[in-house]
């Protein structure tokens, strides 16, 4: 190791930048973050340089270098668009014995800026001795993306703490698995929602549980983990996912996803089958309960949306009822990662103004809802769990006066490597779905199509249009929809 990584306290130190162009604007944008006293010497300064001082005041000297700009001076930044000048700078802050950086310039620099991740007071630094910046840069995209938005304030709330809990808890094995249970569960998640009470809640329950020397209190967060595709998984359920004891996962949540989990997380998989399994949800409910109040951080993982037909109330009822507090994670939902996969818009200005998600299935059988204002004109919808009932839907929408040509949209295993996409009309849904061989699970769109919104589908589009049967699809809406 030829560099030796090290942070520098520069609170109120001089610092001195030399250069008024974009380089030495790329320096001051960092150095401004600092408490340091910055100093710019240059002949000609850009605007952004000057706007900057408006933020976060600093010297600015228009002007040549001297030699004497360099008393008092702890850290240099030669970065002016004048090699030679740079050089000289180096040569004398050198002399002088202060460490100098040239920006471009490593064979003249004592030493060199890493790439830098900034949760301030958290600050991670990358370096690749010069050898690979690029290298540096990709490490830093990916902590930027794992290192939630707010993880400063964590680290900065666990410091306001300290204290309160080395007086509280003596034990000193007690004490680190508090602070673990604090910085690793839903301490940590409502300090970084910007939930102070939240937080202060959690401490005092995580106290007294210590103080009664009680296994610490467990968590539950339900989190939506999208349609399948692994990416499309959100940066707090990923980082959930990190941090979680216990994984209980549903049947349509794809194991990919569970790459993001600790490798020693317990797994318990709680598929269900069919819509409206009482007795199988009740046990759902039971293992939640069960595992939190072991002290665990529990992640429920749910296909797409918890909130969207994921039964979320009744998880987060029962786990509220034996005292266990429980936080939410938004997913996306099939409905809308379906329509992206395929290219389809869900509303379409002055032609779908209304869109809706209907359950095809419950745990009475198929749905019945206000047929007529679904096929009022403007409206389109989409069925989850609608593969096995869709014959009941055929026949209440064209009894409620839906045209039989409004177009209809299947996509099954939408966003996965499986994915199919069949297009229709009202007439032959139930068909289409049995000798497509359909089998879900499956999103089934009613009322959009690609014409109307004028776009073409996508060419792996299966349409299906056995020739008896007339005309293709038509343009939603003015053709499809009853105008009764
Ligand atoms: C119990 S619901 C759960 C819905 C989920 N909470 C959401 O927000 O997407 C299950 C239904 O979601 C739909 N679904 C889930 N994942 C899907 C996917 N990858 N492609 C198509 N439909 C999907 C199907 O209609 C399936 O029967």
């Amino acid at each position: 190791m030829r560099y030796f990584p090290i942070f520098l306290d520069l609170d109120d130190r001089h610092v001195l930048i030399v250069g008024g162009g974009e380089k030495a604007l790329q320096k001051l944008r960092l150095l401004t973050k600092t408490t340091a006293r910055l100093t710019v010497v240059a002949e000609e300064v850009e605007d952004g340089l000057a706007d900057l001082q408006v933020q976060r005041p600093f010297t600015i000297l228009r002007r040549d270098f001297n030699e004497s700009d360099l008393d008092a001076a702890a850290l240099v930044f030669a970065a002016s668009d004048d090699p030679e000048l740079d050089r000289r700078v180096a040569a004398a802050a050198r002399a002088k014995g202060i460490p100098v950086n040239v920006v471009d310039g490593p064979a003249d620099s004592n030493f060199i800026m890493p790439a830098i991740v900034d949760r301030d007071p958290v600050v991670v630094a990358i370096g690749t001795e010069g050898t690979a910046p690029i290298l540096a840069r990709e490490i830093k995209a990916k902590l930027e993306s794992w290192l939630p938005a707010h993880f400063g304030r964590v680290a900065q709330s666990a410091g306001a703490i300290r204290q309160k809990i080395g007086e509280a808890i003596t034990d000193p094995v007690l004490r680190r698995r508090t602070w673990e249970t604090l910085l690793q569960g839903l301490w940590r998640q409502f300090v970084l929602n910007g939930d102070p009470s939240g937080a202060d809640r959690e401490l005092t329950r995580q106290l007294d549980a210590a103080r009664n020397e009680a296994t610490p209190v467990g968590s539950v967060a339900l989190i939506g983990c999208g349609p399948g595709e692994p990416d499309l998984i959100t940066l707090k359920a990923q980082q959930h996912l990190q941090s979680a004891d216990v994984l209980v996962v549903d049947r349509l949540v794809n194991p990919a996803i569970m790459e993001y989990a600790r490798r020693d997380a317990i797994r318990i998989y709680v598929g269900k089958e069919r819509e409206g399994d009482a007795a199988l949800q009740d046990e759902i409910n039971r293992t939640l309960v069960r595992e939190a109040l072991k002290g665990h951080r529990v992640a429920r993982l749910k296909g797409g949306d918890a909130f969207v037909f994921g039964r979320a109330a009744e998880e987060m009822s029962a786990v509220r009822a034996a005292g266990i507090p429980v936080t939410v994670v938004p997913g996306i939902t099939a409905a809308h990662a379906c329509a992206a996969s395929v290219g389809l818009p869900v509303t379409l200005r002055t032609k779908v103004r209304q869109f809706t998600v209907i359950t095809g299935a419950s745990a009475e059988g198929p749905v019945e809802v206000d047929w007529s204002s679904l096929v009022a004109p403007g409206q389109a919808f989409a069925i989850y769990m609608g593969v096995r009932t869709a014959e009941h839907f055929r026949e209440r929408l064209l009894a409620a006066g839906a045209q039989p040509d409004t177009p209809i949209v299947i996509v099954e295993n939408g966003t996965l490597s499986n994915e199919r996409v069949v297009s229709t009309r009202l007439s032959l849904l139930a068909r289409a779905i049995a000798d497509k061989g359909i089998v879900g699970p499956a999103i089934i769109f009613v009322g959009l199509d690609w014409a109307s919104a004028g776009l073409t589908p996508p060419e792996r589009v299966e349409l299906y249009e056995p020739a008896a049967q007339g005309a293709a699809p038509q343009s939603m809406i003015s053709q499809t929809h009853s105008t009764a």
